[in-house]
């Protein structure tokens, strides 16, 4: 058994069958991202990721280019390592199926499994998919197609090596009813034991070298080789050294497995089973991830529709296509992915909030303070607040990471840099510094030291520009607790850490052009997302007597909007009152009060009404065509 402090995080190994595509990257970026927080939380990690090379697939790309399929692996391995260097993602192992250390794994656990009267000899016909790289059963299938891919089947009639996977299924069952957190999130273990309660069928392990030869032959009969799943899953174990380093295998497995939701069978089922007859033990977790689809469809490279990563990261930096990534995705849920969406979370969290944070305190202190980060006397209850809320953040984030909850931990972390900013916004340190200067240097080194927290924080999602934050703050130790940061440092020159993305000029331009001719096309139109939005909360804003600032729900999400309604409707009575908001205005910042968005309201003079929905069955979040 690993230890405590030991954590082994996998990728799936992708098929190389072409080049990666977003959704590699997403895995990939994820799995880095958890393994930074959990080395920042001084445990030991070991992150595995690599390549999936034998099969069919791989076979007929190589076809394809009329070259062997070996050269094929080797021209394609470096496309993925580059793009992980792209990434920042930091593995600690890059392991190939094609490798000799890992072959050689695979065939002792099919001698031993085969030894122990596990693997039998039959004739078999089934429908296969190459895409999957596996046989599909008629009831898996929809309307006659596989239904990853949408495509029609081979029928194949081939005496074949099985697995006897039947054999463990009861013992499978049992051990996911025993062990409640192996397969994750819950409804994917949900969906497995649902599948478990038929029949199980064994697993066709074999393929004849007459079909296919590339892939790693039966050390029991060499006119065969073995089924890519039989031999990519045990990369697992080949890596952190079973049969070959015995320390190092008990020091890291058992491992979580991060995986997308396709293929979770074959993790949750065939992987579990081939354990057990192995007698190996089982991994701590098998993580499965949602899709990232572009329309109703999931992205991937098949399927023609992909945005290639790289042309975001050229455009608009790692960082920020790590963090929309991770930001974006419910852990467990798909997520949609348009560029729309990317440069909408870009310029509100990272432009308007945290980039915003860094270089108000930044240019305020060069400003008044002569680029030192100034001297504190007493901290007034207003900070000792923040202090509070900051150390507060810090272990919420790390209970929300232990629960791969990535998304909240970080929202959580940019509701805490929200609050720094109304803080500068209420405390003003710029008009401080005229008639209190050590309480502008008060309120200057809390916002500085909330944001070297904030940016300590962020750092696995976005190494690289909270690094530059952190260097010129002059507190590059990865130390969270309060009250690090050294007043007297001098600040380093830094550039935008995220300017605003302008939307294209050329459309701002056409807009501006129709607007004179008081018309809108169809296009323009659909671009306001008019939305449904239910007011959870209502309260007056002190200093502006027509304002009403509300809290409301839209859909899943909570936000603030301002209203100039505070002469027509009383706080408490528009409570519970489902309105319309455009819902992709760009946030602004109203007397000090962060507003998401508008409201709708029809007025003529005096007169004012809120649009009110008047259906019940209406709920917040519907869109308004
Ligand atoms: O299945 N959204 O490799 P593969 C999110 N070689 N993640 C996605 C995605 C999307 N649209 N598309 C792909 C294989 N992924 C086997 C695995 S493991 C021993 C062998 C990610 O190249 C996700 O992690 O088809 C998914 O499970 C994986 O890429 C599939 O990669
Ligand atoms: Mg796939």
């Amino acid at each position: 058994m690993s230890g405590k402090n030991n954590y082994f995080l996998t990728t799936p190994l992708y098929y190389v069958n072409d080049k990666p595509h977003i959704g590699h990257a997403y895995t990939t970026i994820l799995a880095d991202v958890l393994a930074r927080f959990h080395r920042t939380a001084g445990e030991e990690v070991f992150f595995l990721t690599g390549l999936d090379e034998h099969g069919q697939k791989i076979q007929q790309a190589a076809d394809e280019k009329s070259i062997l399929p070996q050269k094929h692996c080797d021209e394609m391995a470096p496309r993925f390592t580059d793009l992980w260097e792209k990434l920042h993602i930091r593995y600690d192992d890059f392991i190939r199926t094609t490798e000799k250390r890992h072959k050689k794994v695979v065939q002792h656990i099919l001698e031993f499994v085969y030894e122990k009267g596990d693997i039998y000899f039959d004739e078999y016909t089934g429908q296969y998919c190459v895409g999957c790289e596996r046989f599909y059963t008629e009831k898996e299938l929809v309307d006659g197609k596989c239904p990853q891919h949408d495509k029609p089947l081979e029928a194949i009639t081939e005496k074949n090596y099985f697995f006897k996977m039947s054999k463990y299924q009861q013992k499978l069952i049992n051990y996911i009813n025993e062990n409640p957190d192996f397969i994750q999130p819950k409804h994917r273990k949900n969906e497995i034991l649902g599948f478990l309660r038929q029949p199980l069928d064994d697993l066709c392990i074999s393929r004849p070298k007459s079909r296919l030869n590339w892939g790693i032959e039966l050390p029991f009969d060499k006119d065969y080789v073995t089924y890519v799943w039989f031999d990519a899953l045990i990369n697992y174990v080949t890596a952190p050294g079973y049969l070959s380093d015995d320390k190092s295998f008990k020091k890291w497995w058992p491992a979580v497995h991060l995986i997308g939701k396709d293929i979770l069978m074959t993790h949750a089922v065939y992987w579990p089973t081939m354990l057990f007859s192995a007698g190996i033990p089982q991994p701590k977790t098998i993580f499965a991830h949602g899709w990232w689809l572009s329309g109703e469809s999931k992205m991937s490279k098949s399927l023609g529709n992909v945005v290639n990563p790289l042309d975001l990261i050229d455009k608009y930096g790692v960082d920020p296509l790590r963090y929309y990534l991770m930001r974006e995705m419910v852990l467990g849920q798909d997520a949609s992915f348009t560029p729309e969406s990317f440069i909408k979370r870009y310029n509100s969290d990272l432009a308007n909030d945290f980039g915003n944070l860094f270089s108000r305190v930044s240019t305020l202190i060069a400003k008044n303070f002569e680029n030192v980060i100034p001297e504190y006397n007493e901290l007034t209850e207003e900070e000792t607040k923040i202090q509070k809320s900051a150390e507060s953040v810090i272990m919420y984030v790390n209970q929300l990471i232990e629960k791969m909850r990535i998304n909240e931990a970080i929202e959580e972390i940019l509701q805490f840099v929200r609050s720094i900013n109304r803080y500068m916004e209420q405390q003003a340190p710029w008009k401080l510094v005229k008639t209190d200067k050590s309480a502008a240097a008060r309120v200057l080194y809390t916002a500085s030291e909330s944001l070297r927290i904030s940016a300590l924080l962020l750092q696995p999602v976005m190494p690289n520009r909270t690094e530059i934050i952190l260097d010129t703050l002059g507190a590059n130790g990865a130390n969270l607790k309060w009250g690090i940061l050294k007043s007297g440092t001098i600040l380093k020159k830094h550039s935008p850490l995220f300017p605003r993305i302008k939307v294209e000029e050329p459309v701002a331009e056409k807009v501006k052009q129709t607007i004179q001719d008081n018309i809108i096309t169809y296009d323009e139109f659909q671009k306001v997302e008019l939305k449904t939005a239910l007011i959870l909360k209502a309260e007056k804003i002190e200093g502006a007597d027509r304002l009403l600032k509300l809290q409301i729900e839209v859909g899943e999400e909570k936000q603030q909007i301002v209203g100039g309604i505070a002469e027509h409707y009383k706080p408490e009575e528009l409570i519970g009152k489902m309105i319309v908001i455009v819902a992709n205005l760009e946030p602004v910042t109203i007397c000090g009060v962060e507003s998401n968005g508008m409201l709708l309201a029809a007025k003529k003079g005096k007169d004012l009404s809120l649009i009110i929905i008047d259906s019940d069955k209406v709920k917040s979040g519907f869109k308004i065509f």
